[in-house]
């Protein structure tokens, strides 16, 4: 890397950062729908457990390797073994594939955002609402083209930190509105206790493959794995720091926000649907769809609604930002152009893929590659395809090319590693069947020749 290597500043902070770029959509968007549609709480169960096992084997790998080498990802897996640097490359596909779309999640939250503002809320409760709003041409464009830009500017005048603070003050109440709305919902709508029970009881007969298929591309998604960005932070992360401690807490955050996120949903599903399959299968949509009919009902609800959104609109910023951020400056490194250049590059690609997304759903609607419209098939191709190819080759490159005990004494720096024999459990055996099996299961799927 170019350009200069600071550090977090204690403990706190890394954990902090890395907690901050990794709560966003993730856990309040796409957690909640795919707890839903996969069978509430078996897939918090194989959520919980692989987070725990798989999760934090690649984490805390990935942030050692970062720490190790002080290098971002394409230079850290090249400069521990020439042939392996494809990895690192391979693995800064997922930011650029997942920012457009991520960008356009986001336009949603800014239009439902400006509906509360406007006195819109009431309308928004209804059905129909949210699939009439994305089939239409010109509108979410524009929110998308919004979203995109604000980060663009941002990360071109390099105004992170301000942004960084601000968030630091909203995730906590975030936190607050969705327990709020928790408890609003839990005891006071009709049916919402079924959605509890149906959230936190786990019906083994609703266990697929596909299930653990989802809860790992969810796995990887919401903790920013297998996509080099924990590698660039364990680059910036003091060699006294325990990286077991943090990995757990980094952990625990994430997790814990997005079992909330669920817990604010699902039951709020049941209440106005009864635990109807269509509407729990119902795919990105479920929070826009539910969400609104909740604060609909809420004393003060338009105002909630509208502090709710702004909530989340900052925790998609963030993420937005950390991901731009992680982009240019691959870009930077490997054009050798400056930031100025790298951001108006990025953002031309961003726009044209997050394009293809925003128009999949309305003008473009029919058009469906290997049965899915493009939002899919980008969420698909990262976190179903190249992000297990990522952390399969990363298992096998530490595990068997660079070996776990040149890790684990990068892990025992700060302090004993206590999980180690776990780590290298995982790393060499669990992970690496594990990961294949996962991909083969999502392209047998796609393609139709076992439905799973
Ligand atoms: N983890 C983020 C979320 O849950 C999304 C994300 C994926 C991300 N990759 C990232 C954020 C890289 C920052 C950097 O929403």
């Amino acid at each position: 890397m170019s350009h200069k290597r600071s550090s977090f500043s204690g403990k706190v902070g890394f954990v902090l950062a890395a907690a901050g770029s990794a709560v966003g959509l993730g856990n309040i968007w796409r957690f909640p729908y795919l707890a839903a549609k996969y069978g509430g709480g078996i897939f918090l169960l194989v959520y919980l457990i692989l987070a725990v096992t798989f999760g934090f084997a690649l984490m805390t790998a990935e942030i050692a390797l970062g720490r190790k080498t002080q290098l971002s990802a394409i230079g850290a897996f090249g400069s521990l073994n020439k042939r392996f640097s494809f990895l690192g490359y391979l693995a800064s596909i997922v930011p650029m594939i997942i920012l457009p779309y991520y960008s356009v999640i986001g336009g949603w939250v800014m239009k439902y955002l400006a509906g509360f503002v406007t006195g819109e809320g009431a309308a928004m409760a209804n059905d129909a609402y949210f699939g009439a709003y994305i089939s239409k041409t010109a509108e979410p464009i524009i929110w998308f083209l919004l979203f995109m830009g604000i980060t663009a500017v941002i990360v071109l005048f390099d105004v992170e930190k301000g942004i960084e603070k601000v968030s630091k003050i909203m995730m906590p109440i975030l936190v607050v509105l969705i327990l709020v709305i928790c408890v609003y919902t839990i005891f006071s709508m009709d049916g919402a206790l079924d959605g509890v029970a149906y959230y936190l009881k786990p019906d083994f007969s609703k266990f697929s493959i596909m299930t653990v298929v989802a809860a790992m591309g969810q796995l990887f998604y919401s903790m920013s794995l297998a996509m080099g960005i924990m590698i660039t932070f364990g680059s910036y992360m003091k060699k006294d720091i325990r990286i077991e401690k943090s990995v757990r807490q980094i952990e625990l955050f994430d997790t814990g926000i997005a079992f909330l996120a669920g817990l604010m949903i699902i039951p709020a599903v049941f209440a106005f649907s009864g635990g109807d399959e269509t509407a729990l299968g119902q795919g990105p949509g479920l929070m826009f769809v539910t969400l609104p009919k909740v604060f609909a009902t809420m004393p003060g609800g338009s105002v909630i609604g509208a502090a709710f959104f702004i909530m989340v609109l900052f925790a998609a910023l963030t993420s937005a930002i950390s991901l731009m951020e992680t982009i240019v400056s691959i870009f930077r490194d490997k054009l050798g152009i400056g930031r100025k250049p790298a951001c108006i590059l990025v953002f031309g690609i961003c726009v044209a893929l997050g394009l293809l997304s925003c128009l999949g759903y309305s003008a473009w609607s029919t058009v469906k590659i290997i049965g899915m419209q493009f939002l899919d098939l980008f969420d698909f191709l990262s976190n179903s395809i190249i992000m297990p190819i990522t952390a399969f080759a990363t298992c096998i490159f530490v595990g068997y090319i660079l070996k776990p005990k040149a890790l684990i004494a990068e892990l025992e720096r700060g302090g004993p590693f206590k999980a180690r024999t776990l780590f290298t459990v995982m790393i060499k055996y669990v992970a690496p069947i594990f990961t294949l099996l996962i991909l083969l299961s999502s392209i047998l799927d796609v393609f139709g020749v076992v439905k799973i």
